[in-house]
């Protein structure tokens, strides 16, 4: 039998003790540490789970206990300087999205993991998600015709972080399913927002990503509104898709409707838009934790040396959308403009939009 990977977690205060719960599940995995600077997050977590380490010294756990991989559950500011003495000590790195504070240190990162030949992942927890899988292949499929835009809302009542604004939090979630169903970069990034509670740190935001082909998408965030909500339109030429992730069981939702223009017509008395309403469905979704698949995935890749579906690259991506929607808050919603060379190489890896030919991707 082959020896378990040995991983460490480090950053054990909301998200971490998700990972360290997850990958003490897996059989493939042998978690040996828990680390965290709070000695008080350590002994809550030592309460749980007595038989994992834990250590208050990162540089002890990356050096002193025979780790092959570290996961990163810390705030995003520590990203970088982490998985950098993670990488350069020989381990494999799974980071907690957004992968960095700005795209030069997701850049040095990537080029890291590669000149080490280890495992660069990102947590964008979202792409394990069975839900986001079914959706993806809907829209591969074609069932939904070509799509016109997606609107996403991830709304409610904090947390409030300090060092990130609500778009670096949650955004990132929403973006990365997006990039993910339509499998390319957006040509333009606009962002506008509000710092109510604490100053400079904006806790709502709108950020509208605009693609070819006119397609478009918007992203509510926000950590002021008395309900939580987390849903995400997707309409297609054809057909509609609802995913409501606060539902348990019938997540997705699939309506039969459309709007057409007549293709012609002679008199303003002729024109009629044709409106299409058919059946909705819900497609039967086996539930499983994304977190889980992803943690199984982090060690999937590290065993066989494969790319993972949320690689350095999708972090970089996204992170160069968040700078992008900084920097347009900055300028009160103004565009900015991608150029299109870089940018969209590595989306290309990716499944093309079924319907459309392969030389579209390439030209605008
Ligand atoms: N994938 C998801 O769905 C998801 C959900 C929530 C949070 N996150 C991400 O997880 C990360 C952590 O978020 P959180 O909400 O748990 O933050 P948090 O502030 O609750 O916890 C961070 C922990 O890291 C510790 N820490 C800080 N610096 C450290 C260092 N240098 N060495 C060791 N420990 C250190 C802190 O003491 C704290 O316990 C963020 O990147 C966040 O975006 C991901």
């Amino acid at each position: 039998m082959k020896q378990p990977i040995v991983v460490g977690v480090v950053g054990c205060g909301y998200w971490g003790p998700n990972l360290v719960r997850n990958f003490r599940s897996l059989p493939t995995c042998n978690l040996k540490a828990m680390c965290d600077v709070s000695e008080a997050r350590l002994k809550h977590l030592k309460t749980l789970y007595p038989e994992v380490e834990g250590i208050t010294d990162f540089g002890h756990m990356l050096n002193g206990l025979g780790l092959d991989a570290v996961a990163i559950a810390t705030p995003v500011k520590h990203h970088y300087q982490l998985a950098k003495a993670s990488l350069l000590a020989g381990k494999h790195v799974l980071i907690e999205k957004p992968m960095a504070a700005s795209s030069a240190e997701c850049e040095e990162l990537i080029d890291l993991a590669e000149s080490k030949g280890l495992v660069l992942m990102v947590g964008h927890t979202f792409l394990y998600s069975t839900v986001v899988q079914k959706i993806a292949d809907i829209v591969q499929a074609g069932d939904i015709g070509e799509i016109r835009y997606i609107n996403s809302r991830r709304l409610n009542l904090g947390l409030f972080q300090k060092d990130i604004n609500v778009a670096w939090d949650l955004a990132p979630h929403d973006i990365s399913i997006i990039l993910h169903v339509l499998g390319e970069f957006p040509l333009v990034v606009n962002c506008q927002g509000n710092a109510h509670v604490t100053p400079g740190i904006e806790d709502i935001t709108n950020i509208s990503l605009t693609f070819r082909h006119k397609r478009f998408a918007t992203i509510q965030s926000s950590w002021l509104e008395p309900r939580k909500i987390r849903d995400m339109t997707i309409v297609g030429t054809r057909r509609m898709i609802v995913y409501d992730d606060l539902q348990t069981n019938e997540k997705l939702r699939i309506y039969d409707v459309r709007v057409e223009r007549p293709p012609h017509y002679d008199t303003f008395a002729d024109f009629h838009y044709s409106y299409h309403y058919g059946d909705s469905y819900i497609p039967h979704i086996k539930q499983e934790e994304p977190l889980k698949s992803e943690c199984q995935h982090f060690l999937d890749c590290i065993e066989k040396g494969t790319k993972p579906l949320s690689s350095g690259y999708e972090g970089l991506e996204l992170v160069r959308i968040l700078e992008a929607a900084s920097a347009s808050l900055k300028e009160q919603g103004a565009p900015i403009t991608f150029s299109r060379t870089k940018e969209i190489v590595p989306t290309l890896r990716r499944q093309p939009h079924t319907e459309r030919a392969p030389q579209e991707l390439v030209s605008a």
